[in-house]
Parts: C-alpha cells; sequence; structure tokens
C-alpha cells in the first residue's frame, strides 16, 4: 500500500534530514530540478550494499523494494498492454477484490496496428498511462512486439502482426505517450519470445540477418526512438542463454549497440540462476524463486537469485560491486523517471475521453476482409438477426496476463441492438467455452446452454430466413488453445465447428455477415459463400459500439492487416513441409529473413489474405507516382509522391503503403519489404497528393558477413499500394 506523495515526501525529507543532517553534502537528491544522473549518484553513494541488493529484485508479486532509509520509494508494476490489471494481493495472482480498481479495456494491440495510424498509438499510449497513473503504478508491462512468426502461437492477440516496420512504427507513439504520464513502459518479451507452449524451454537460434532484420527493430524503435525506460527479458532461450540474460542480446546488443539506458525486468519466472544473471544484463528480478508463476514460499522473495544468493557473493568478494551498481543506476533511474518524478499529473480511470480512445481506437482497427456486392453497411431499418457465442461473450476475461476486470464491456449484440432502428433477435448459433473467469475475476456470465449442435444451428437456420440480415459474430476466445497466455493454438481453424455454422446460415440468408473476434489468422472454407467478412479484434470495453459503428456504416472501415492470412496452416514459414511446430529445445528459425508476407511472395503462395489489405465503403484511385530524381547518391534521399482520389460517395481513410524492392541484390532479400506509410481521410471526390522519402535507410538489408547495415548501389523499385498484393503504381530509381 503506498503513502500519498505530499506525505511521503515530508517524509523522506525529514528521514533524510533527521538521518543525514550532521553530513549531508551534496544536491538534494530529492530536489526535483536536479538532472536525473545526479539524483542517480547521490543515491547510488548513500546506499550500503545491502540497500542496493534490496531494490534490484522483487518484494512482492509485482513490487520490488524502495530504501526507506533515503526516503526512496519501492517500485509499482503492472499488467498490461491492454489496460491496468486488477489489484493483487501481495503475493498472489488472484485479485484482492478491491472495488475501485476497474478500469477501460483498450482493443488488442493486434487491432492498434491494424489501424496503420501512428496517431492511434499515441492516443493509447497517453490514455492507458493515465489509467496506469491513476492506479499508482510505476512501471506498465506493455506493450509487447514480438513477431508473428506462427498463426498458432496463443499471446499474437497481445503483439503488432508480422511486420518490423510495422511494429516499430506503432510502438513508438505508445510508448513515448505513457511515459509522458511518469509511468514506465516495458517493451516485452525481448527476445524471440514468438510461441507459448515451450516458452520457458525453447532455445532458439536463427542467422544474424533475421535477427535483426525481423526480430530486434520494433524493440529498437521502442528503445531509440521511444525512450523506453524498461524492457522485460523473455523465458526462452536464444543461442543456450536464457533471454533474460543474455550476453549478445542484452549486453551487446541492448545496452551496447543500441545504448538503453533503462531497466531490464525479467518476465516472472524467467530467472534461474545468480551468475548468470549478474554478468549477463539483467537488473530487476521478478516472479522466480516462488517459481513466480505458481505460488510463494515463506520469506521467498530473500531467496531470489539476484537477492541473498547474490549477496552472499558480494560478501565472498565473489563478485565486485561492478554489476551491481549498474543495476542499481538502472533501477534508480527509472524510480526518479517514476515513482519520484514529482512533475506527474495524477492521471484518470475509466473516462469519458478513455472509453472514447478505446472506440476510436477500435473503429480505425476493424478491418473490412470482404463486402460483395457491397452487402455493408446494413441499412438502419433492416432486421437483424445476429448468431453466435461472441456476439455476447465477455473477452476481457482470460487469455492471460493481459486479463482484466472492467467496469464495463459493450458486447457486439449490445451494440447493434442499441444502434440498430429495427428488431434485431438472437441465436446461440454454438456453444464454446462457457467458462468466464481468471485470476479471481468473473464475467458474471452464465453462458450454459445444454442443446446439442444440431438444435443450436437448426434454430439458427429457422430464424435467418426470417432477418434481412444474418450477422454471425464468432472467432476465437481467450480460453486454453485459442488466443491466449502459456499455449498454442492447435490448429489454423475456427473451434466449436463454427464453420457448419456459418455455411447453413448462408445457405438459409444469403445476406449473411461474419464478424470475426479474434486476434490470429483463422482458416475459412466459406469464405467464397459468405458475401461481407469483418476482422473485428478483440476490442475492449467498446467492442458492441465499434463493431456497430462499422456494420451501419457511421464509420468508414480503414484497418489494414498487419498478418497474413494463409489460406492453409503448412503455407506459412513455421509449419512449411510439415515442420515440426510447437517445438521444445534447441530450434532454428530456417526461413530465415522470409517471415509473413516475405515468405509467401517468396514461395508465390497465394494468401487467404494479404498483409496490409483492408477495404473500404468507398473507392480510392491512385494517380502515377512520380519520383524528384532519377538517382540517389551518398547520403541523399528521393522524393516519390502519388496522388490518391476518393472516388466514391463516403469519406473514408486510406493508408497509402510504401514497400521498397531491391531488383540486384549480393544476399537474398524479400521481393519488397514495408518501408512507410500514410493513412489519408479523403471526402467525397476529394484528392491528395501522398509524398514518401526514401534515404539509405530504406534500402538497406543486414549484412550478417559483415555484420552491418548496407545499401548496395544499383536499381531500386518503390512499390506503392493499397495492400502487399495490391499494388496500385510503382517508379524506379537507382542508388549511386
Ligand atoms: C507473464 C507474462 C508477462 C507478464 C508477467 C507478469 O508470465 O509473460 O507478459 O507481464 O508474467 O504477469
Amino acid at each position: 500500500m503506498k503513502v500519498s506523495r505530499p506525505i511521503f515526501l515530508l517524509c523522506a525529507a525529514i528521514s533524510v534530514a533527521a538521518c543525514t543532517s550532521a553530513r549531508y553534502d551534496g544536491p538534494v537528491y530529492l530536489d526535483k530540478d536536479a538532472p536525473i544522473e545526479d539524483r542517480v549518484e547521490d543515491a547510488l553513494s548513500r546506499m550500503t550494499t545491502e540497500e542496493k541488493v534490496a531494490v534490484i529484485h522483487a518484494q512482492s508479486k509485482f513490487s520490488s523494494a524502495g530504501v526507506p532509509r533515503l526516503g526512496i520509494p519501492e517500485l509499482w508494476c503492472t499488467d498490461g498492454p491492454h489496460g491496468i490489471r486488477p489489484e493483487v494481493l501481495w503475493d498472489e495472482w488472484s485479485q484482492a477484490g478491491w472495488t475501485n480498481d476497474s478500469c477501460t479495456a483498450f482493443p488488442a494491440l493486434t487491432c492498434l496496428a491494424a489501424t496503420w495510424n501512428r496517431d492511434m498509438s499515441a492516443l493509447y499510449g497517453k490514455s492507458i498511462g493515465e489509467e496506469a497513473l491513476y492506479r499508482n503504478k510505476d512501471v506498465l508491462l506493455g506493450p509487447g512486439v514480438n513477431i508473428l512468426r506462427t498463426p498458432l502461437n496463443g499471446r499474437n492477440f497481445e503483439y503488432m502482426g508480422e511486420d518490423p516496420y510495422l511494429s516499430g512504427q506503432m510502438v513508438v507513439p505508445y510508448v513515448k505517450n505513457v511515459q509522458k504520464n511518469g509511468v514506465a513502459a516495458c517493451v516485452k518479451h525481448f527476445a524471440l519470445n514468438n510461441e507459448e507452449t515451450f516458452r520457458h524451454s525453447i532455445d532458439v537460434d536463427l542467422d544474424d540477418r533475421a535477427l535483426y532484420e525481423i526480430y530486434l527493430p520494433a524493440f529498437k524503435a521502442a528503445v531509440q526512438e521511444g525512450g523506453a525506460w524498461a524492457v522485460m527479458g523473455s523465458y526462452n532461450l536464444y543461442h543456450g542463454q536464457h533471454g533474460t540474460y543474455n550476453e549478445r542480446l542484452i549486453n551487446r546488443i541492448l545496452k551496447g549497440e543500441w545504448g538503453f539506458d533503462g531497466a531490464v525486468i525479467s518476465d516472472w519466472g524467467a530467472t534461474h540462476e545468480t551468475d548468470a544473471a549478474v554478468k549477463y544484463g539483467l537488473d530487476l528480478e521478478f516472479g522466480s524463486w516462488t517459481d513466480g508463476l505458481a505460488f510463494g514460499a515463506s520469506n521467498a522473495y530473500d531467496n531470489y537469485y539476484l537477492a541473498n544468493p547474490y549477496l552472499a557473493k558480494l560478501r565472498s568478494g565473489e563478485f565486485t560491486t561492478k554489476e551491481l551498481d549498474d543495476k542499481v543506476r538502472r533501477v534508480l533511474r527509472l524510480i526518479f523517471r517514476t515513482a519520484m518524478n514529482s512533475e506527474k499529473g495524477f492521471g484518470s480511470l475509466n473516462s469519458e475521453a478513455h472509453a472514447a480512445a478505446a472506440r476510436q481506437i477500435g473503429d480505425e482497427g476493424i478491418v473490412l476482409l470482404k463486402n460483395d456486392g457491397n452487402l455493408l453497411p446494413v441499412p438502419d431499418d433492416a432486421s437483424i438477426l445476429v448468431v453466435g457465442e461472441n456476439a455476447v461473450k465477455m473477452m476481457t476475461v482470460g487469455g492471460g496476463s493481459s486479463s482484466l476486470k472492467v467496469q464495463h464491456e459493450i458486447s457486439p449484440l449490445d451494440g447493434i441492438r442499441n444502434r440498430s432502428k429495427a428488431e434485431t433477435k438472437y441465436a446461440r448459433g454454438y456453444v464454446g467455452d462457457v467458462g468466464g473467469t481468471f485470476d479471481g475475476v468473473s464475467s458474471g456470465q452464465d453462458l450454459r446452454d445444454g442443446r446439442t449442435e444440431e438444435e443450436l444451428i437448426a434454430e439458427a437456420v429457422a430464424m435467418a430466413g426470417e432477418a434481412d440480415y444474418v450477422i454471425f459474430v464468432g472467432g476465437l476466445n481467450k480460453s486454453e488453445h485459442q488466443d491466449s497466455e502459456g499455449l498454442d493454438r492447435l490448429s489454423l481453424g475456427l473451434p466449436y465447428d463454427q464453420d457448419a455454422v456459418i455455411s447453413a446460415l448462408v445457405k438459409a440468408n444469403p445476406r449473411t455477415i461474419v464478424a470475426l473476434v479474434s486476434g490470429n489468422p483463422v482458416s475459412m472454407p466459406w469464405v467464397s459463400e459468405v458475401p461481407a467478412i469483418l476482422q473485428c479484434w478483440y476490442l475492449g470495453s467498446e467492442a458492441g459500439n465499434s463493431i456497430a459503428d462499422v456494420l451501419f456504416g457511421d464509420v468508414n472501415p480503414s484497418g489494414k492487416l498487419p498478418f497474413t492470412f494463409p489460406a492453409a496452416l503448412e503455407d506459412s514459414p513455421a509449419h512449411y513441409g510439415g515442420r515440426q511446430f510447437p517445438n521444445n529445445g534447441p530450434t532454428f528459425y530456417d526461413e530465415g529473413i522470409f517471415v509473413g508476407y516475405r515468405w509467401f511472395e517468396e514461395k508465390d503462395i497465394k494468401p487467404l489474405f494479404a498483409f496490409g489489405h483492408g477495404l473500404s465503403y468507398t473507392v480510392f484511385e491512385y494517380g502515377e507516382a512520380k519520383a524528384d530524381k532519377t538517382s540517389m547518391g551518398e547520403g541523399g534521399r528521393i522524393r516519390i509522391s502519388v496522388p490518391v482520389k476518393n472516388a466514391g460517395e463516403t469519406a473514408g481513410s486510406e493508408t497509402v503503403q510504401l514497400y521498397i524492392s531491391d531488383v540486384e541484390s549480393s544476399l537474398p532479400r524479400p521481393r519488397k519489404e514495408l518501408k512507410d506509410f500514410a493513412k489519408i481521410r479523403l471526402g467525397p471526390g476529394e484528392s491528395a497528393t501522398v509524398t514518401f522519402e526514401i534515404d539509405e535507410d530504406k534500402l538497406c538489408f543486414y549484412d550478417d558477413s559483415k555484420a552491418a547495415w548496407t545499401a548496395e548501389p544499383g536499381e531500386f523499385r518503390a512499390l506503392i499500394g493499397s495492400a502487399s498484393d495490391d499494388i496500385r503504381t510503382e517508379v524506379g530509381f537507382t542508388l549511386k
């Protein structure tokens, strides 16, 4: 429990004065105007070895100790990337049962990525940071930016898709704007945590090109452009060393090459030894010894690897304080940036502004995958039959550490009912997972239904024929082997035999729309039968409102897919040719840089829906791309402009995507790579010119033989379009 800040500062000042009045002679580290580095050095110089060791490991499930003698407060962490987890008991995972810690659930980060709108990321970071601040949290354990390598990874819904550039662009504003609240973002899980089943034991190996070109860029952007104050080390191993203390990933790359000055926080239960944790860059150990993931033992926190075992080695002289002082500096820097940041405000929780932000991000992230005959939007006065468990099931409870206790969650059915001017009926259609509790939080829903599959389908089919429109709301959920932490999905298909329900519905009523609530690609055997398909993500507290906004045309959908939908699982790189997944122990990512659309294009495999795909209720026409010069010299840049017109009757937004193709390269390169994007809003008939600036960085690839980023002179193509498989115009240029 934390005391309020004013009282705390008074106590701290008194305690500082009381115990150091005689000998105090340096800058007042409580002086808010002193440079942080002075405050860090001052505090460090006062701390005993015991106090130093105390601040580099947890003291409870989500807090680490401060230095009471010096008036330095403890540090409080909280999950998660989509909202602020309910308060937990000191050493429990279950919620403490407070009545004032319900929160706003913002859309999952796949939805944020699908907005392709950097402003939405800034709004997201600001809003969730305000909720963390109000809840007195110093470190937000998110966002996650692990790359989608396999569509079966249970945690893909928490991340930003398959492309390193999109993930990097969309993580930076989130980090910056969380931190403007005086709350640290803790970017996770660094690095190569791309599956769940064997996340504690898989030992990932891959070539350096894939490491630098695919799996690290989003983390690098978060650190170097976002200025992240914390990074969470991953459970998995890389090159035989645990991710959370890893000589190459943490010491050499994160802290060396990238100059990260923040704190590396272990994932909960990711620390397994003292020496390596000391030497290879772990700064703050959470959730181990008490195995960190299930239950605590008495005085467990003193037994953490960076606690008494480390203290003993310091006392015996096995370690000097060299590594210790570096860890403590980083933790103190984190504390001065957050808990002792005297600039910060008081935040806000469950404000109308946050609900509006959640709704706007959802509105902008929903992807219109298909809309034959412009079936959508649905007219106000159309009678509607809504079918499917996901139309009513709460999705903010469950799924692992991102699970929340929300103040409200508008279901898709309620959103549709509230918006429609005509009658809206509901049929269950199928029964999936009737559960609804996680870590002591209950959805309060009783979804039990004793009817058989046949009875459920028969009811839905009979009602379908009587409605003007049928809206099937299905997809995945946060249950085990669905979109959930700790386990992976077992297949690409929809669970609970939803495919049969969809096929039956569209036969009964051709005006059937499928709205998928999910965070991962799924297969769609019915894709040619169904005229309209929406990818709706996990939208959080305002889910039903965002879905209704798009369904009824109050919002013109503008989302674009942040990942490829494979037509079949074996089409995707992690499963190609019957490759083993999930895999324990040593695992080589032998597709290398060919992840996502890079793979599908390299292998000429047609996806079900392509990276960057997303339709609109209007039509955007592209003119010819023009370059302001035909060649670029050393350090130069080329401007590429393309006119875009809204040729329809409805205002809308289009994300213009720029891909670069290196026509000839000494090493294999993908057919094309996303290197910029711009989202523009155009009224009916309106035109605008989008201009991209290309510099050498956008032409580089990582040459592992030189351990350097390299742009080779020669011919390049700038490909500009509405999706990775919908290039509208292109222009060539050369790099001298
Ligand atoms: C979990 C997750 C991590 C989360 C942490 C605390 O195991 O991997 O994302 O922030 O532990 O709940």
